[in-house]
């Protein structure tokens, strides 16, 4: 590789050109470079002004965080971006694609900001577990103002780049063949315009209007607290910006520099950056050459109008792609495409679609009754109902009709694909693809390769999710597949602790505790309970030794409770609301269960609460990975965080595991497991291993 940074001329303008792909990040060698090529500049007379830009897809896309948790290696970004503010020439930072963190940070140094139509810029530092370091939180509210600088350096999300001209932080949207053209358009009209050096860290009117609002940063911070779910940096960002309202410029560098040295430290950093990491390391499917090259996919179907797959048309249609959508009979048919529409409705009266948006989408969903007519798919999304049966009578019809080379994908929850795909003739074709219901919101997908599935189809699967707007992992067959065998476990610790003594509310207020969204009765509420009954009933019926015995939750839906959408479940609910309430009817139908089965109840303490239900879900997750199921430890934290709310910032189960220690989690799971009725929580061999050997779940290599 060249150099990550270079000088070139265009008449009287210099232009720094950053080249670090794939995103420009701001490792040492660019912090060098930048530096250098700015020493150059500022001495070359010929040279009046000076553009930054990136090569490539992007501006800057922030520090390198592979860096983090290194020893720092000097030049430091705040000085480099102190030297672009002190250069004596005016500076002025073309954008395209985006601006992120120490990269907004850069062009913030500069005396002027100007970007593409599609450029977006932020302070994404946040969903790292910190805080902008390189004078941001001083900076952006001497542009933007302080609350607005509050808003977007807490929730993190780039702004477009209207957005942030609006704001003040952009100067122009400016059209043009690339950054370079508009960044030296730009510099050419500042000199004949006689324009002069404006330093950011010398305007004031913003942070003049906050001191005179003694109330602003205190309902600031409160906001923040409000919604900041157990994360520590979105204070400190707070605590950053009061520093910049209260003292001077220096004074706020300083105190910043404090305060993302002690984010920097937090164990919420290293979950959160983890979480970045393996999301991207999911996406590189072990076993796969990077250079199997995916199918094309121009036209999606989908066989099944019903919960799940209305919601999988539509996440076809809002990625663009055209569905046709089959179903058996005109009503059920109707049904669904009445579905669709309604839930692109209720975006449109929130104002979160337009109605040309809505009618382009339903334009893309075809629906039909006919198998002749989706042979040109390139891909089918089976979603029929569970059943091997019809299932296979669908994977008969499809392998039929479907031209040759279409993949043929079914989105089971608990069936074996490669019985699925030994009714085609063309096993390669067929694979997993497990979304999450609502299966427009949820972002997580799993996509399962089957025992014959081509490595080409594997490709494309991933590929494929990505560009719906999903976070893929790959996993292999099992019952579950990664997530929801997992989850079981879970299930079942909760279901216990209640026979045992404790109440619903109690196992879910420890989940909430930790930082899941809701807790596990609650969880089930909302997504019926009945759901779970009736395969368990099915699973009893058919003599499957694994079926779990009866519960105590078979009675409540006996009772008719499915949860949220029947007004009661584990909990009660008022109408129109939401919030689970316990319900002295569920506490009577506990009380007489542990009467029958001769259980005394007994207190159980948050810990073992929290033990049992989370010890229980790492255990599985070391099995599956010791069957190979799911490739890598970090595939598993992937799917936990973005498909069952595990708290980010602790990283996903397997992590947090490693954080906690597999020597302890192996001695507690011991002593449970060795209480009757509990064998089934002895440790998995990998972890019993991995403990003896003093190692993690990190320092395994890939399956
Ligand atoms: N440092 C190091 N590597 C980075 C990186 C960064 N800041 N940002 C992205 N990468 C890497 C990714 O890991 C990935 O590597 P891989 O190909 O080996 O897996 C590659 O670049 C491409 O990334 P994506 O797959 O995410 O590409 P996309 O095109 O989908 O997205 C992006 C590009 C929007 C820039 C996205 O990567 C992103 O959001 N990056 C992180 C931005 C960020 O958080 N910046 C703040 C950093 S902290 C900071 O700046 C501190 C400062 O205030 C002092
Ligand atoms: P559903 O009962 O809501 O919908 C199934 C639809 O398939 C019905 O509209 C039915 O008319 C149609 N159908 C049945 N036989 C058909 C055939 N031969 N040809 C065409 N259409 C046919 O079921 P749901 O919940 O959407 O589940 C579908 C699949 O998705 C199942 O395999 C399920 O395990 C899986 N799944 C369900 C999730 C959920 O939360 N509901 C989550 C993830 C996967």
């Amino acid at each position: 590789m060249g150099q990550a940074v270079r000088l070139e001329r265009e008449g009287e303008i210099g232009v720094i050109v950053v080249e670090n792909p794939p995103v420009n990040a701001l490792g040492q060698a660019v912090r060098q470079g930048l530096l250098a090529c700015l020493a150059q500049a500022e001495a070359d007379e010929a040279v009046r002004a000076l553009v930054i830009l990136g090569a490539g897809r992007t501006f800057m896309a922030g520090a390198d965080i592979r860096e983090f948790g290194k020893p720092p290696v000097p030049p430091f970004l705040p000085d480099v971006v102190d030297a672009i503010e002190e250069a004596r020439k005016p500076t002025v930072a073309a954008i395209h694609g985006t601006a992120l963190g120490g990269g907004l940070e850069i062009a913030m140094g500069c005396d002027y900001r100007v970007a593409l139509a599609g450029a977006k810029v932020g302070l994404p530092e946040v969903t790292l577990g910190l805080l902008p370091g390189a004078g941001g939180t001083q900076r952006l509210p001497r542009l933007a103002g302080v609350e607005a600088a509050i808003e977007i350096m807490t929730g993190g999300k780039p702004l477009p780049s209207a957005e942030a001209v609006r704001l003040g932080i952009v100067d122009e949207v400016a059209e043009g063949a690339d950054a370079r053209a508009i960044g030296v358009d730009f510099a050419r009209r500042l000199l004949r315009d006689g324009a002069v050096k404006r330093r950011t860290r010398d305007l004031s009117a913003p942070l003049d209007a906050a001191r005179a609002d003694p109330a602003l940063l205190a309902t600031a911070r409160e906001k923040v607290a409000g919604r900041s779910r157990g994360l520590v940096s979105p204070l400190l960002i707070v605590d950053a910006v009061e520093a910049a309202v209260r003292g001077d410029f220096a004074a706020g560098l300083k105190r910043e520099r404090e305060l993302f040295e002690q984010a920097m430290d937090s164990p919420q950093r290293r979950g959160l950056i983890h979480a970045f990491f393996s999301q991207r390391q999911a996406a590189r499917v072990p076993g796969l050459s990077p250079d199997v090259r995916p199918r094309p996919v121009a036209q999606a179907a989908v066989i099944g109008a019903g919960t799940m797959g209305t919601g999988i048309a539509m996440v076809f249609a809002n990625a663009g792609l055209p569905v046709f959508l089959l179903e058996t009979d005109e009503s059920a048919l109707g049904r669904g495409m009445e579905t669709i529409r309604r839930t692109y409705e209720g975006a449109v009266s929130k104002g979160r679609m337009k109605e040309a948006e809505l009618a382009r989408r339903m334009a893309l969903v075809r629906p039909t009754l006919d198998y002749a007519g989706i042979g040109e798919a390139d891909i089918v999304v089976e979603a029929v109902f569970e059943s091997m049966e019809v299932k296979r009578e669908v994977f008969a019809r499809l392998d039929a009709v479907m031209k040759p080379g279409a993949i043929l994908a079914t989105n089971t929850s608990t069936l074996d694909i490669d019985v699925i795909a030994a009714v085609t003739g063309r096993p390669q074709d067929v694979a997993g693809m497990h979304f999450f219901s609502p299966a427009h919101i949820m972002r997580l997908l799993e996509n399962v390769r089957g025992a014959r599935t081509a490595p080409d189809v594997q490709a494309t699967l991933m590929e494929l999710g990505k560009r719906l707007g999903k976070v893929s992992i790959m996993t292999g067959v099992c019952y579950g597949f990664v997530g929801n065998r997992m989850l079981h476990q879970r299930g079942r610790e909760a279901i216990d602790l209640v026979e045992e003594g404790a109440s619903p509310a109690e196992v879910d207020a420890v989940l909430t505790d930790f930082g899941f969204p809701m807790g596990q009765f609650a969880l089930w509420d909302l997504a019926g309970i009945d759901v779970g009954w009736r395969i368990r009933q099915e699973r009893r019926k058919s003599g499957d030794p694994d079926a779990p015995s009866p519960n105590w939750l078979d009675r409540v839906a006996e009772k008719g409770r499915f949860g949220q959408k029947t007004g009661a479940g584990v909990y009660a609910y008022e109408p129109g609301s939401r919030a689970p309430l316990p319900d002295p009817e569920v506490e009577a139908l506990i009380a007489a269960w542990r009467e029958e089965k001769g259980v005394t109840p007994r207190r159980i303490a948050p810990q073992e609460i929290l033990e049992r239900c989370l010890y229980a879900t790492v255990n599985e997750g070391a099995r599956i990975l010791e069957e190979g199921i799911a490739a890598r430890a970090g595939d598993i934290d992937v799917a936990w965080v973005n498909g069952y709310g595990f708290p980010a910032h602790k990283g996903g189960p397997m992590f947090w595991a490693d954080e906690t220690g597999l020597a302890a989690i192996v001695e507690a799971l011991g002593s449970y497991a060795r209480q009757p009725g509990r064998a089934h929580l002895e440790p998995a061999p990998l972890l019993a291993r991995l403990a003896r050997e003093g190692r993690g779940f990190k320092d395994l290599p890939e399956a």
